[in-house]
């Protein structure tokens, strides 16, 4: 039997869980403040879903798809991005817009695993359907930059841009198009096929030499229709007037097809943690999806950030954890501290009683290696004083406390 996990999956051991949690918590809260509730949708969806707006030419979907076909004939794909579904949903049950949603969840990209690149991973993701005005884009970039102050993330840019819309940008494709046939030569072969079907796409090729000749290639963001400029220019004034950090970026027009206008990424501006993978997040507009799946024009726009990039820069988790470990010292301290323990859940406080038959030393061991915060010892001594000997191993102090205060002084 193999005794390991699959490439590029994870396991959280208790304390990358409790961060995990406690992450989670921290963006609940912030989204919570912008009106967001929560959606849960399925894990795998209809490949179709995803061939029709992730788009078929993104390297997602002709490359990394978890792809099968059931006992039923029925060809699914485990989820590589949360998008697609919520929106199936907000249209299959016709949910009242404009609405805004949150999730939180694993998907499956098929990736060369790294640092910060898995194949299964846990995006938290928001989606405000129905809202057109530039305010959104702000509101959504804000909310994003407020979760990364509330975990104490405060090296984090947006990059932005936008990436227009169907009037402004089948021009500049063609603008686009004659630039990179005269430069044919010169850029690599993945480069070619992508001028042939989303000449964009360009833009994401990783080869430096490529790069070098996109600097002076044409920018959509040079060439935006009248009102794509409009919104992107509020966009861009109400960020500098909030003070939120931000780097127009021209290049950077995200790997999926579905984006308008509005288009950014959360990122860290030292990444010795990330390297290359330093992006917290990406998001942008979709004001054609809903249309595309067949509902009526409906503008959009959201955000995903990546669970465990966010926690590779937050470093690794403190290890203390609210428990309490009671260690009596023999059989009368014993039968007291089974009552202790009872008293003690009872009152909300996480509490675990050492085995009779382990010393005091074996008990201190146990406590160390549970991670707990507090220690209380019980010998004959305590016993007559009646009293507890209080172990604090967070700030390694040592105190006796009266047995009927024990429950506030924890509780402080
Ligand atoms: P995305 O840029 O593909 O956008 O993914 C968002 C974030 O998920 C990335 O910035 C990264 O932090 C994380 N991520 C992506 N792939 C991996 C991976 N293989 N391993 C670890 N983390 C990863 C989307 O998924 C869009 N659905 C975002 C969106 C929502 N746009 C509008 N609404």
């Amino acid at each position: 039997m193999i005794l390991s996990n699959p490439k590029g999956t994870q396991d959280f051991l208790p304390q990358q869980s409790r961060q995990k949690h406690w992450i989670e918590t921290k963006f609940r809260e912030t989204v919570a403040l912008y009106g967001f509730s929560e959606i849960v949708t399925p894990v795998f969806e209809h490949t179709e879903l995803y061939l029709r707006s992730t788009g078929l030419s993104t390297d997602i979907v002709t490359k990394q798809m978890y792809s099968f076909v059931d006992k039923g004939n029925r060809e699914l794909s485990l989820r590589p991005e949360g998008t697609p579904g919520v929106v199936r949903a907000v249209l299959q049950y016709q949910l009242k817009l404009p609405v805004r949603l949150f999730y939180i969840g694993p998907m499956y990209r098929y990736e060369r695993p790294q640092k910060g690149r898995y194949r299964e991973f846990y995006q938290l993701g928001v989606e405000t359907i129905g809202e057109a005005i530039p305010e959104t884009d702000i509101e959504i970039i804000e909310m994003g930059n407020r979760f990364f102050n509330n975990l104490g993330l405060s090296n984090v840019i947006t990059k932005i841009n936008s990436v227009g819309c169907p009037i402004c940008r089948p021009k500049f494709r063609n603008q686009l198009k004659m630039f990179l046939d005269k430069n044919l030569s010169d850029i690599c072969e993945d480069c070619k096929v992508r001028a042939e079907q989303n000449p964009l796409r360009v833009f994401d090729c990783k080869e430096e030499k490529c790069q070098d000749i996109y600097r002076d290639a044409p920018k959509i963001t040079d060439n935006l229709c009248f009102d794509c400029q409009n919104h992107f220019q509020v966009v861009l004034n109400e960020l500098a007037e909030r003070k939120i950090p931000f780097e127009l970026n021209k290049m950077m027009v995200r790997g999926l097809d579905y984006y308008t206008r509005t288009t950014f990424e959360f990122v860290l501006t030292d990444s010795k943690e990330l390297g290359s993978q330093d992006s917290l997040g990406g998001g942008g507009r979709y004001d054609n999806l809903v249309e595309d799946f067949g509902g009526p024009k409906t503008p959009a726009i959201g955000f995903a950030l990546g669970l465990e990039r966010i926690m590779l820069a937050l470093g690794a988790p403190t290890s203390i954890k609210k428990l309490v470990y009671i260690i009596p010292l023999d059989s009368n301290a014993y039968q007291h501290g089974k009552q202790l323990v009872s008293t003690l859940r009872n009152a909300n406080i996480p509490a675990m009683l050492n085995n009779p038959e382990k010393n005091l030393r074996a008990g201190l061991g146990t406590a160390d290696t549970l991670s707990c915060n507090y220690v209380i010892i019980i010998g004959s001594n305590e016993m007559n004083k009646k009293v507890y000997t209080l172990k604090d191993l967070v700030k390694r102090t040592q105190q006796e406390i009266p047995q009927d205060k024990i429950i506030e002084t924890l509780k402080l």
